[in-house]
């Protein structure tokens, strides 16, 4: 049984100020998550602090993007071991927002795979297509190729370890989602070209989260499908409380787990 993962990315929002804020309301709603795990990906320059305010919590800390190497001479960018520092544990890697704003090619994708992997993270690659990939029947190859563009040349053990997110660009921020029964159609058949490309075993350990204007009012139809293991957040992780309804919905029936559930 795979585990529910909900994971917020603020994007490029927030102060200081509005980090601990938000950081304060979802330990808040949360205090002893079970059934579900849950990861804040704040901008890097509020990791630290939010980091601290999640010390000793169960949820978990992770970092919208990094660089591949180590060190050196890369003005502007964050390596995963610098990350790691700052008690990071996942790192979104392939964001449609990366992939169109800052020319972010598959074979780059890859590379940060290999490294955030290597520092002893969990990569969360997400894959998606455009509205016009969709209209033109495109939708399976286009998040096929950046599935093996972006695990190629991991081990099953590797790719086990990682986390995918289905994000068509199309819902991205547009508050239009993918239907429960379009994203589910989708992560079944990301998780047999995971079985391809690693194993039955590891296809069935992944977990698959959809992306894309997910809502309170949404999030159970989506994580309720058998084969979206949880949310990837970004607008709607912005308010403290929708976030928390997004987690209870996303968190496997039958186990109370949330202060305040009933
Ligand atoms: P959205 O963004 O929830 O605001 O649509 C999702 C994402 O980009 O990860």
């Amino acid at each position: 049984m795979r585990t529910p993962l909900v994971v917020a990315n603020w994007k490029m929002n927030g102060t200081l100020a509005g980090a601990r804020g938000l950081t304060a309301g979802v330990l808040d709603g949360l205090r002893r998550p079970r059934g579900v795990e849950v990861v804040l990906c704040p901008p890097f320059t509020a990791l630290h602090v939010v980091g601290e305010l999640l010390s000793g919590s169960p949820i978990a800390l992770g970092a919208q993007n990094c660089h591949w190497e180590s060190a050196g001479a890369f003005t502007g960018e964050i390596s995963p071991a610098m990350l790691v520092e700052l008690g990071c544990r996942y790192v979104v890697l392939g964001h449609s927002e990366r992939r169109k704003e800052f020319g972010e090619s598959d074979e780059h994708i890859n590379r940060k795979m290999h490294a955030v992997l290597a520092a002893g993270m969990t990569p969360i690659l997400c894959v998606g297509e455009t509205a016009e990939e969709r209209r033109q029947g495109l939708t399976f190859a286009t998040v096929e190729g950046q599935l093996r563009a972006g695990l190629a040349g991991l081990r099953n053990a590797a790719i086990g370890a990682c986390i995918l997110a289905y994000e068509p660009v199309w819902a991205i921020g547009t508050g239009v989602n993918a239907t429960p029964a379009q994203a589910a159609e989708v992560h079944a058949y990301l998780r047999g070209r995971l079985a391809e490309v690693a194993s039955k075993e590891v296809a069935q350990r992944v977990r698959v989260l959809y992306g894309g204007s997910v809502k309170p009012d949404n999030a159970g139809a989506l994580t309720a499908e058998p084969d979206i293991d949880g949310a990837l957040v970004g607008g709607a992780s912005l308010n403290a409380q929708g976030f928390v309804t997004i987690v209870k919905k996303a968190t496997h029936k039958g186990v109370t787990v949330l202060r305040g559930d009933s």
